[in-house]
């Protein structure tokens, strides 16, 4: 079975297609020739790259909110889904601070909305990818990193919960007692062209590089994360699916994590994008007032392996994040002159 041939006019729903990683993978399918339908909560066609770069236009849009279930259940009958990559949720972690109880409705009551109206609709679908995150693990320290999909989920912050329940949810459809064709991913922080949330640090950096603006880092840098490119998230996304399909008894109920395995304290990232710009004497400031900052309300340090990844399906990242920042930079660039900030 030839790549293309595979996802040709396969009916394919992504939930949060409006998204950055959804947007991404929506561009990549449809040119594959697979039938996109997404759901988007959003009528706001601003900050998508979906709409910067005429995705929807190749694709069935439906707007509607994860937890509407008249609405989904009739896009799931009438399109005969195949393949589900549920990706929308409430991703900013200080509105989920200020706000948990929108972010349990999208990210836990979505879910389960979405996979309950599956196990009514069963006879079409074959491969469900439920969208975790590292943060479902909370916090375990340096020395028990990278994280291993055998580690218990125990979050403490409202959004790193919400990705746990919805985590565990998807575990419980996948179950013998309900069936139903999930794999979870647990995945690092993923950057690249479309992420337009610019409270996540690398975008953020970026904008204020090319405004000559101060940047409002949280916390004290000294955070550990790792940082996926979204090109290697969308191949990721597809191996996955496709192995799904095929083998579900196989994979089914199955957990991937995925990163590069290579640590960045978030102060390191400030200063490769700031060195690159050459916004030395910018980086000293602000490296000063970060060393006042409290750190409190965000996990310490996150990383990740692809070991299962790669004994599975031969994984590993083609992208390195010093090798691609110029292309990136390049990306914001152009969006910023072709749209108004
Ligand atoms: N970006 C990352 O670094 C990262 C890392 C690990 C996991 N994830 C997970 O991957 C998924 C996609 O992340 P992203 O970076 O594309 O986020 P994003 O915010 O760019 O996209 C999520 C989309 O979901 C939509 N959404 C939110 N609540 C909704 C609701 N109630 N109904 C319908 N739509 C709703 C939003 O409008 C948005 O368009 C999320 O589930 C996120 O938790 C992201």
């Amino acid at each position: 079975m030839n790549k293309i041939h595979f996802w040709k006019n396969k009916n394919i729903l992504i939930t949060g297609v409006a998204g950055f990683v959804g947007s991404n993978l929506a561009k990549n399918l449809s040119n594959l020739g697979s039938n996109v339908i997404g759901i988007s909560q959003r009528k706001n066609k601003k900050n998508s790259l979906l709409f910067y770069e005429n995705i929807n236009k190749k694709i069935e849009i439906f707007y509607c909110d994860i937890t509407d279930k008249e609405k989904i259940n009739k896009i799931i009958k009438k399109y005969k889904i195949q393949i589900c990559f549920h990706l929308a949720a409430q991703v900013e972690v200080g509105l989920a601070k200020k706000d948990p109880y929108g972010t349990w409705e999208s990210n836990i009551r979505g879910t389960y909305t979405l996979l309950e109206l599956f196990r009514k609709n069963k006879k079409q679908i074959k491969s469900i990818i439920i969208a975790s995150s590292d943060k479902a693990y909370g916090e375990y320290g340096l020395n028990k990193m990278p994280y291993d999909e055998k580690y218990p989920l125990k979050p403490i912050f409202p959004y790193d919960t919400s990705k746990a329940c919805a985590d565990m949810i998807a575990k419980t459809y996948a179950s013998k007692l309900f069936n139903l064709p999930i794999i979870i991913t647990r995945f690092s922080n993923i950057y690249g062209p479309g992420q337009l949330n610019f409270t996540a640090l690398i975008p953020g950096l970026i904008k204020s590089c090319i405004f000559n603006r101060r940047f409002k880092m949280r916390g004290n840098g000294e955070s550990i994360r790792d940082y996926i490119y979204i090109n290697d998230i969308v191949d990721i996304y597809k191996i996955l699916a496709k192995n799904l399909y095929s083998k579900p008894k196989k994979y089914s109920g199955e957990i991937f994590n995925a990163g590069t395995n290579t640590p960045y304290k978030t102060k390191t990232i400030l200063k490769n994008i700031f060195t690159y710009k050459k916004r030395i004497k910018e980086l000293s400031k602000v490296n000063k007032i970060i060393k006042k900052n409290k750190t409190s309300g965000e996990l310490q340090v996150q990383y990740m392996n692809y070991i299962k990844l790669n004994k599975n399906f031969g994984w590993k990242p083609k992208y390195e994040f010093g090798k691609v920042l110029p292309e990136v930079f390049k990306w914001y660039e152009d969006y910023f002159k072709n749209t108004s900030p």
